[in-house]
């Protein structure tokens, strides 16, 4: 069992999906939870009072659009005074599908910005006091998108690749950080194929309605295209692989990108 009391982890883009996945995992073996992400006062309450019920021994909201680097700053500023993040989970993105002829500009430039920068930006302030600590955990939520290409998903997968490229940088740079007794600094990319959350919803939908109206036979038939299990993931799924690699036992993983598809990748 990996024990992580005394622990805090950041982890954006936590009031639903994936994110609270991960913050469940990680609350599950004590940690303070630093939440984020776009939400009402009301959800924001209710993913922190679920974090403290399955195990956190605090949860509070830091809000923050993280298209913004100015509010990205004053957010781990404030996560500084509450101690700072010993785990940084970069969860947080958006997905808009187009070719690239019809990309609205904006989707282009929110999706960087979102998927890819905000995770530059937390890191560069994470980080440093990681080393200083000689634990720090970062685990960046690429994508399947992150290794391989799709079409219409261009600013997504532009993002994803940098996201792994970036990651490796940070792994190189913090590698030698800590001694084994302390865990380390590691930096990794968890990349999910697909994964039960709001995210997919619209891509479901336009295959149900191409297939008259039958979500199921739209699921389906998007994992029949990529994914051979031809099952999806769970959002729990990726927040039990997240949390191992918080254990000390990982210190020597880092600089990976740990595909979690069903074999989409080995194809
Ligand atoms: N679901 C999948 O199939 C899948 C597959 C591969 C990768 N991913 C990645 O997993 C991550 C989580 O996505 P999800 O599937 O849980 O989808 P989701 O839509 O349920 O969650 C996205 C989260 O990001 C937050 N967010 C979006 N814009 C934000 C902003 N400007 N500032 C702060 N927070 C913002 C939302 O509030 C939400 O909590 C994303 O990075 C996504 O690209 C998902």
């Amino acid at each position: 069992m990996t024990d992580l009391n005394g622990k805090t982890a950041l982890v954006t883009g936590s009031v639903q999906g994936i994110g609270l996945a991960i913050a469940k995992a990680l609350a599950g073996a004590g940690a303070r939870i630093a939440v984020n992400g776009l939400a009402s006062p009301e959800q924001a309450e209710a993913a922190c009072a679920e974090l403290r019920a399955a195990g956190a021994p605090e949860a509070k909201f830091f809000d923050a659009d993280l298209s913004d680097p100015d509010r990205i700053a004053a957010m781990m500023q404030r996560v500084a005074d509450w101690g700072g993040a010993d785990i940084l989970v970069n969860n947080a993105g958006i997905q808009h599908t187009a070719p690239i002829a019809t990309m609205p500009r904006a989707k282009w430039e929110a999706i960087l910005a979102i998927n890819l920068s905000a995770a530059f930006y937390t890191m560069q302030a994470a980080l440093p006091a990681m080393a200083q600590k000689g634990y720090g955990r970062v685990v960046n939520i690429a994508s399947v998108h992150g290794l391989v290409a799709s079409k219409d998903k261009a600013p997504y997968v532009a993002a994803k690749f940098g996201l792994v490229g970036m990651s490796r940088v940070a792994a190189l740079e913090y590698a030698a950080a800590g001694t084994k007794a302390q865990g380390g600094v590691t930096v990794n990319c968890i990349c999910p194929g697909w994964t039960e959350t709001a995210i997919i919803q619209p891509q479901i939908d336009a295959r149900a309605a191409a297939l008259g109206g039958d979500r199921d036979a739209g699921i389906a038939e998007l994992l029949s295209e990529k994914q051979p299990s031809l099952r999806t993931s769970d959002p729990s799924e990726i927040g039990a692989l997240a949390l191992w690699l918080c254990a000390p036992i990982a210190h020597n993983v880092t600089g990976t990108a740990i595909p979690v598809d069903g074999g989409w990748t080995a194809q």
